[in-house]
């Protein structure tokens, strides 16, 4: 089992929970078949994914990711091997950082910093996995 974790910046002007919900809708299908969980955090403007599959599966997904035009400008943050799943049950759980609470929203930006008025989305893999449990897409 393999762990990826990247981020991107948006092409759109502002990232919308339609937005989200159109990525969310294509990759439910491929992900299904290839078995890939994981996670996609979105701001106004940036995405934060964590991808979990087979080392082939995963590669190949995420490379099919790296070409899409709705994103441009991606790092990666992270890539090995782990010995489970942080996201079993999920084909992909996603979570915009928008129209979060206000205390969510000023604890978050006070941990992680501000990027372009939003939530900076991290570039280390602890703080990406940590953020990701702040917001409760991580459960344990
Ligand atoms: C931020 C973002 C996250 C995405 N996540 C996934 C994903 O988890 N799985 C997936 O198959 N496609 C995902 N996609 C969509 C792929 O880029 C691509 O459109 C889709 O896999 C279909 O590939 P194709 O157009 O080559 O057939 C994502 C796209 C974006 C912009």
């Amino acid at each position: 089992m393999y762990r990826l974790i990247y981020k991107s910046r948006s092409i759109l002007v502002e990232v919308t929970e339609e937005t989200l919900k159109e990525i969310l809708e294509t990759s439910t299908d491929l992900n299904r078949k290839f078995k890939i969980t994981g996670a996609l955090i979105a701001t106004r403007t940036h995405f934060l994914q964590v991808l979990e599959g087979n080392f082939k599966d995963l590669n190949r997904t995420f490379f099919r990711i790296t070409s899409d035009p709705r994103h441009e400008d991606l790092e990666l943050v992270s890539f090995g091997p782990v010995e489970n799943r942080l996201f079993e049950g999920w084909v992909m759980k996603g979570f915009g950082i928008f129209d979060v609470d206000p205390e969510l929203d000023s604890s978050l930006k006070n941990k992680f910093g501000v990027e372009e008025g939003g939530v900076r989305l991290p570039t280390q893999e602890w703080a990406a996995l940590s953020l990701m449990h702040d917001v409760g897409v991580i459960v344990q």
